[in-house]
């Protein structure tokens, strides 16, 4: 079997929000994701059922500080070059840059730790993968406006990402717009900043698509003005993926799976395609769904679409008409119902490398597009012997699984592929738990759910192997 092509970039993914720590530093404001505590609230918050202001005192907010990369980058992307990745994928905190989403002009200690955090990369000739928007808001946004239920958001987003664009001009090559954007519909606090009162309650399907219509617009100027600022640079969208599979050949659950796959693919289909599926414009006009799709939008969206598709893949899923409450089972924030033929994580998240190879392949007949893997990866408990080494070799075994199907899809399907980045290369706090120690790094980091530990770093067994896998471009498995 032949390999990955010379240039495939390897590398591996985090977020803001999930390892800088430094909430309020040189400037920093708030975001939706800085006031969601670990613990029996947080999905309630998460998912935009209960306010972040009614939340008792004494909380414990896993963002605060992270794992202080804020403070360590350098130690940090020294480790990823000896690794020797190719790419970094992060994201930018937009309350870094514009503390409360409104002022005129940016925060300039903002800007100066990406600048430096962007340089570093590429002394190392990492090149860096940045994501704009990884599910933090400015938390004044939030509370003035309701976040992307509102228009203006859109005006807001365009001011950040033009001077972003302005400031890492020639930089930076590959941009995300919105880290998982159909997250919106299965946390949509976490995802976008929307919370939901008792007002809300009998409009959620409106207030939704309507935040999903103004992301959509912003994604597309976005990727106008990158065009306008940066002609070099290519934009990518970001799905959480994942095919829906029916969970039996009787043609109701085939229709449930169909439906499932549809939603999840509603965001990349207007990103890529340039226009909303008939489908949804149907399911607009017979709820009697209240939004306002300009001509100018429909222009701006045709226009504008992106240059490759990104995507995030843990698991399938499995959909299944009639469904009972103990079916249930959650998978990366969606909910489905457990998969006979498959076994699961200690969090309970399907594990099914073919379907990573069957995923790549939808996404492929589907956009034609070249498709990049900015997530995936296990998230397990990890053990550190009394002499500090971490035998991690769970998670050495679903990576290679994954990366085995990856190449198959390469090579036997001939599908593009950009690129690999492994999700929380670095151990970092997990979105959907608020937990440290539900692990995906490569590279250790000392610190437990009561937040506390050292910081330390430390290599894991996963880190030499994953050194292996670079350096031979994926022969080595
Ligand atoms: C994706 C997100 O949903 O999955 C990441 O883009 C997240 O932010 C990752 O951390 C893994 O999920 P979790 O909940 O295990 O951290």
């Amino acid at each position: 079997m032949s390999t990955f092509p010379d240039n495939f970039l390897w590398g591996g993914a985090t977020a803001a929000n999930q390892l800088e720590g430094a909430y309020l530093e040189d400037g920093k404001g708030l975001t939706n994701v800085d006031v969601i505590p670990q613990g029996k609230y947080r999905w309630e918050v998460a998912r935009g059922l209960l306010s972040y202001k009614d939340l008792p005192e004494g909380e414990y907010y896993p963002s605060h500080e992270a794992i202080d990369h804020y403070h360590r980058f350098k130690e940090d992307v020294a480790l990823f070059a000896e690794m020797g990745f190719k790419c970094y994928r992060f994201s930018i905190a937009w309350s870094r840059i514009f503390p409360k989403g409104i002022e005129e002009s940016p925060n300039e200690a903002g800007l100066k730790f990406y600048e430096e955090l962007i340089d570093e990369l590429l002394k190392y000739n990492i090149e860096p993968v940045v994501t704009l928007s990884h599910f933090d808001v400015p938390l004044h946004l939030v509370d003035a406006i309701g976040s992307w239920r509102n228009r203006d958001m859109v005006k807001h987003f365009e001011k950040f990402v033009v001077t972003i664009f302005n400031r890492f001009k020639g930089k930076v090559k590959y941009y995300i717009s919105f880290n998982e954007i159909n997250m919106l519909l299965h946390m949509p606090f976490t995802g976008a900043g929307i919370y939901f009162d008792d007002e809300d309650k009998g409009h959620k399907d409106e207030i939704t698509l309507n935040a999903a219509h103004h992301e959509l617009v912003a994604s597309a100027l976005a990727t106008k003005r990158l065009k306008e600022i940066d002609p070099n640079a290519q934009m990518g969208c970001m799905l959480a993926a994942g095919d829906f599979y029916p969970y039996s050949c009787d043609p109701k659950d085939v229709r449930e799976a169909q439906r499932d796959n549809q939603w999840n693919f509603f965001f990349v289909d207007v990103q890529s395609r340039g226009e909303y599926p008939r489908w949804v414009l149907k399911y607009i006009e017979k709820e009697n769904i209240d939004i306002e799709i300009t001509a100018e939008d429909k222009q701006l969206l045709k226009e504008n679409t992106v240059d490759y598709i990104t995507f995030s893949y843990y698991s399938s899923r499995t959909s299944k008409a009639d469904v009972s409450e103990e079916e249930l089972q959650s998978g990366n924030a969606v909910d489905n119902i457990s998969n006979p033929h498959l076994k699961t994580t200690e969090w309970g998240w399907v594990i099914d490398p073919l379907g990573l190879r069957i995923t790549m392949n939808t996404l492929w007949d589907r956009y034609q597009k070249p498709l990049f893997i900015v997530e995936n990866g296990l998230g397990a408990k990890d053990t550190v012997e009394a002499d500090g080494s971490i035998h991690d070799d769970y998670r050495i075994d679903y990576l290679r699984q994954h990366i085995e199907q990856m190449k198959l899809a390469v090579i036997e399907d001939g599908i593009p592929l950009l690129g690999y980045t492994p999700w929380g290369c670095i151990d970092l706090v997990s979105a959907s738990e608020g937990q440290m120690e539900k692990r995906y790094g490569f590279i250790y980091v000392d610190k437990n759910d009561q937040g506390e530990g050292s910081l330390d770093r430390s290599r894991k067994d996963s880190f030499y192997w994953y050194k292996d896998v670079i350096s031979s471009n994926g022969e080595n498995l």
